[in-house]
């Protein structure tokens, strides 16, 4: 089956010529869409899309472990994927521990730290048991932080932040007066990472769809058409530098 997704896949390679590596996103997140078109283009069952989805993920960490990317998010599932049928929603959880148990060495090797938002708790006990495998073992590497959004909702991600909020209040641990945005932030799942600077989406859609609501709010956007199977460094590289030629002002002048 590998042979046909490679055929499939147009194999492009990058270049990085003329990308300015000073400024390099310290962030990046990426909505991972358009897994199911893909595999319907061409007459396969949509797990196939998502399969050939993995590859590109291995793709794209290689190449942000290359090019000093600190933090990448990937949205794998969000809080509303719950709705697609069964069969599809086991088969992403299956998908998760096979990428899991074959990546993890790989990715240990060249120095990155496995994490994941969301809450995990509603994921298969399988799942969960190989993310903090994952994340134990690579947690002493100090490249690339690769987090995987699972179960992962803006809202309900906030949702859970006000919860712990209010808890601690009630507790007399926290001060209503010390509530701020920083502390706010500091209750997400990304409390020790810095906002992406750079949201790309893949698929033509262009919506949030629930993705890192209040990290975003200075989060330059990138969108393109083509399908996340399709995706390749050379994608990333073009919105990498695209990123580099915005002014951002953050609500200043310069
Ligand atoms: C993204 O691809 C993967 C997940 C949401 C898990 P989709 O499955 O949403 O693909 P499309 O949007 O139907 O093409
Ligand atoms: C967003 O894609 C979620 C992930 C990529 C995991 P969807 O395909 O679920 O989003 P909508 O339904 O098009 O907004
Ligand atoms: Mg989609």
């Amino acid at each position: 089956m590998e042979w046909i997704l490679n055929k499939l896949r147009k194999k492009d390679e990058s270049d990085n010529i003329d990308i300015d590596m000073s400024n390099i996103p310290q962030h990046i997140a990426i909505i991972m869409d358009g897994n199911g078109r893909w595999a319907k283009r061409r007459n396969l069952p949509r797990t196939m899309g998502h399969r050939a989805g993995v590859e590109t993920i291995r793709e794209i960490v290689k190449t942000c472990s290359k090019l000093g990317v600190k933090y990448l998010t990937l949205y794998a599932f969000s809080t509303e994927n719950w709705k697609r049928p069964k069969e599809e929603v086991n088969a992403l959880m299956n998908l998760l521990v096979e990428y899991l148990r074959g990546e993890v060495d790989e990715l240990n090797k060249n120095n990155v730290i496995i994490n994941w938002i969301g809450d995990i708790s509603k994921l298969p006990s399988m799942c969960q048991a190989e993310l903090i495998r994952a994340k134990e073992i690579t947690k002493n590497n100090t490249g690339l932080m690769l987090n995987l959004a699972l179960n992962y909702g803006g809202r309900d991600e906030i949702k859970r932040g006000i919860v712990n909020i209010v808890k601690d209040v009630k507790e007399g641990k926290l001060n209503i007066n010390d509530i701020n945005e920083e502390l706010i932030s500091s209750y997400l799942d990304t409390s020790k990472m810095p906002d992406p600077d750079l949201l790309i989406r893949p698929s033509g859609e262009l919506r949030i769809s629930n993705f890192l609501l209040w990290q975003i709010a200075y989060a330059e956007l990138w969108f393109s058409d083509v399908l996340w199977p399709d995706f390749t460094s050379k994608h990333l590289i073009q919105a990498i530098k695209d990123y580099q030629m915005r002014d951002r002002r953050f609500g200043g002048i310069k």
